[in-house]
């Protein structure tokens, strides 16, 4: 069984890196369930530092599949192996994430201090810090590759034109719509998210790529209440990209967030503080997630998930990992 698997990802494989480097891609998906009895989502990362090497983060997608211990970290071992052959690259160079921790595929799971090392890659000319141990999620979420690419255009094709950009980033994480924007010539921005692990790895994004902490304002804060504020301050943006997770809640908000309830009151917000001409980008992960008509009408949102999903997440029948929205002002 696991020959077929193999097989698969053999050709996957070939045509994925082919693809990638005409398109001068270094990070992308190789597999995607694409054999249902192996529910892995695995992806390619080409590092350029600390040493330029070729690292694979394998996610486990729990499937609720019944085996006996041993069955299963056998099978575990037997597939990790496998991807390693097929790739050509060393066991330390395989980062397994999977639901349920088990011993016996330690030599996968390096979630110890002493080997979650940072690494840089790059998508086009940004660089971005990846972990690939310490947390689920690396650093750098790949879906989001052609959403990076459009917002770096506008603010690109504004500059040209000699119109300078203040950009907005909600729900920032490790900031890399930010960088894009800073990078295609954002006369400032500001990047806001809870987190203060995230913050500071945007702040080393920024250092990665040269970018003017003065003009690029971090703000740890809640989007929910900044947002509140920043439309009484009559704080006004150019181009905006919100995309909140699907629930949060934590002790540094005053209530929970859940996108489902709370997207048209953010959207809404976002769209008060654009400036005439500006764009605004909205993005949910929420499988079951369904746009408020009344604010699509009222904005003119626009479904835009057939432009922003890259080839390499998309698998007929299936739900792509984000849907997206854009609005002029
Ligand atoms: C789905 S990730 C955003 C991904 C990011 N836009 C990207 O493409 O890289 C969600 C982020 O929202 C942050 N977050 C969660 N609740 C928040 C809140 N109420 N206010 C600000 N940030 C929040 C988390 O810390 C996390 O970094």
């Amino acid at each position: 069984m696991t020959d077929a698997f193999a097989n698969r990802l053999r050709k996957n494989l070939a045509h994925r890196r082919k693809w990638a480097r005409r398109r001068g891609i270094s990070c992308f998906r190789i597999y995607d369930r694409d054999v249902p009895q192996f529910p892995f989502a695995i992806d390619w990362y080409e590092a350029v530092s600390p040493r330029a090497e070729t690292h694979l983060h394998v996610q486990e997608i729990d499937t609720g599949w019944k085996m006996t211990d041993a069955e299963y970290t056998a099978w575990l071992v037997g597939v990790c192996d496998a991807i390693c052959e097929v790739c050509a690259i060393p066991a330390e160079q395989l980062h397994l994430k999977r639901r349920e921790r088990q011993r016996g595929t330690s030599q996968y799971e390096k979630l110890d201090d002493a080997a979650a090392e940072s690494f840089v890659v790059l998508e086009g000319g940004p660089r971005f810090e990846v972990n690939f141990d310490t947390y689920l999620d690396i650093g750098l979420f790949l879906d989001h590759r052609p959403m990076r690419a459009l917002v770096a255009e506008i603010v690109a094709d504004r500059a040209k034109r000699g119109t300078g950009t203040r950009f907005l980033n909600l729900f920032a994480y490790t900031g890399s719509f930010t960088v894009h924007a800073a990078l295609a010539g954002a006369a400032r921005s500001t990047t806001v998210d809870l987190s203060n692990t995230y913050q500071a790895w945007t702040a080393r994004n920024f250092a990665l790529n040269g970018i003017d902490a003065r003009r690029h304002m971090l703000v740890r804060a809640d989007v929910l209440a900044w947002l509140v504020q920043a439309v009484a301050d009559r704080e006004r943006y150019d181009v905006i990209v919100i995309d909140p997770p699907s629930f949060s809640n934590s002790k540094k908000m005053a209530d929970v967030l859940d996108v489902q309830r709370d997207h048209a009151d953010m959207v809404s917000h976002c769209h008060q503080l654009l400036a005439d001409g500006g764009e605004l980008f909205f993005s949910t992960n929420l499988r079951s997630f369904e746009i408020d008509a009344a604010l699509a009408q009222r904005l003119a949102l626009r479904e835009i998930t057939k432009q922003t999903v890259p080839e390499d997440f998309q698998r007929p029948g299936r739900r792509g990992p984000h849907r997206a929205w854009h609005a002029v002002k």
